[in-house]
């Protein structure tokens, strides 16, 4: 199976190389980005996505910042405005920020510093999921009892997602290393069908057993005790564990609650903000209401009715099970800080 590259750097060209995510699973090809423009538009159209992916994305997006600043005659504010707009390209998945500020912070060092640094931000990512999947793995071995394990999934946590491996799916991938899993639900995830599109497609190629149901479905498999186990992304946690992800996320914990069984959530680090005390305060993007209304060109709801479109939804520190990390998993209860639970 080849690695998927869901993000690299073209020294060459000094260009940011990414897999057109909007294209899967139909056409695999790829987008250069050679500017802060060019990179803004690949976030904000979701070319790259996932938490963690945009977290690199962000880093070498403030290389791409500074060649492009030294070309055309930037000043240090012009230089700072631009990364600015590339910090706030979306705003819910910390990690955007977090790989924009820590690659910042070598801009005085000169280019080749902040390159290091992406790149570093990207290597840590791929550490740190292998680390948090084999941990997560075994979380869910010792809490589950059932074999073969069904687990249901939302959106796309994977190597897609990520610089690789995954979050979610690299829980997905660990377990299914070490005891074959009967079944992985995909929910199909509307509007954008990242789990239809994007974890389907990564499942698929790793030959784990999967299956696409519509998101409605989701609390009704649950209920009817066809899942063991709910895993899931994120895009922030709060300092008390309140976890933003994809919409639909919060509903699947509510359902795991009545089922009585596990809603987990696996994340690095860099998807942690110990800034944002709740899930209240957690900045939630509102998309274009033609994604909901629209698919392709094609409209299907009543000309003269808009739509409303969170990307995320918050779900309450109290029904998640596990958040599991690579510096540990942690059994958050909504009033100790993660880093609490640490020490
Ligand atoms: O809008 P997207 O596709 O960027 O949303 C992605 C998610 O919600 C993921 O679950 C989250 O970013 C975690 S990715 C490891």
């Amino acid at each position: 199976m080849s690695r998927l590259r869901t993000l690299s750097w073209d020294d060459s060209a000094g260009a940011l190389v990414l897999l057109d995510q909007t294209r899967l699973p139909d056409q695999e090809v790829s987008v250069s980005c050679p500017d802060v423009d060019s990179v803004i538009d690949a976030i904000q159209r979701l070319v790259v996505r996932g938490a963690p992916a945009l977290g690199a994305a962000g880093a070498y997006g403030v290389v791409i910042a500074v060649r492009q600043g030294a070309r055309e005659g930037w000043t240090h504010a012009e230089l700072l405005n631009q990364i600015e707009r590339l910090r706030q390209a979306r705003p819910t998945a910390v990690n955007l920020a977090w790989g924009v500020d820590r690659a910042s912070t070598v801009i005085d060092a000169g280019h080749a510093a902040v390159l290091a640094e992406a790149n570093a931000v990207a290597n840590d990512d791929a550490e740190a999921n292998r680390r948090l999947s084999e941990l997560g793995a075994r979380w869910i071995l010792d809490h589950v009892e059932r074999r073969p394990l069904r687990v249901l999934t939302h959106c796309n946590a994977g190597a897609l997602a990520t610089t690789e491996y995954g979050t979610a799916l690299g829980v997905v991938r660990s377990l299914h290393a070490q005891t074959p899993l009967e079944m992985v639900y995909a929910d199909e995830t509307r509007p954008l069908l990242q789990g239809s599109r994007l974890t389907a497609w990564e499942l698929h190629r790793d030959g784990i057993p999967c299956q696409i149901q519509v998101d409605g479905a989701a609390a009704s498999t649950i209920l009817r005790g066809l899942v063991d186990v709910v895993v899931i992304g994120a895009d922030r946690i709060a300092r008390n564990g309140d976890t933003a992800n994809k919409i639909g996320s919060v509903g699947l914990a509510l359902a795991c609650q009545a089922a009585g069984i596990p809603f987990v959530v696996a994340a690095p680090w860099s998807t942690v903000d110990l800034d944002t005390v709740d899930g209240s305060a957690i900045p939630i993007e509102l998309r274009d209401a033609a994604e909901v209304t629209q698919v392709g060109d094609q409209c299907f709801a009543p000309p003269g009715v808009g739509a409303f479109n969170p990307a995320f939804d918050v779900t309450p520190a109290q029904y998640i099970a596990a958040i599991m990390t690579e510096r540990g998993v942690l059994q958050p209860d909504g009033r100790t800080g993660l880093d609490g639970l640490l020490r």
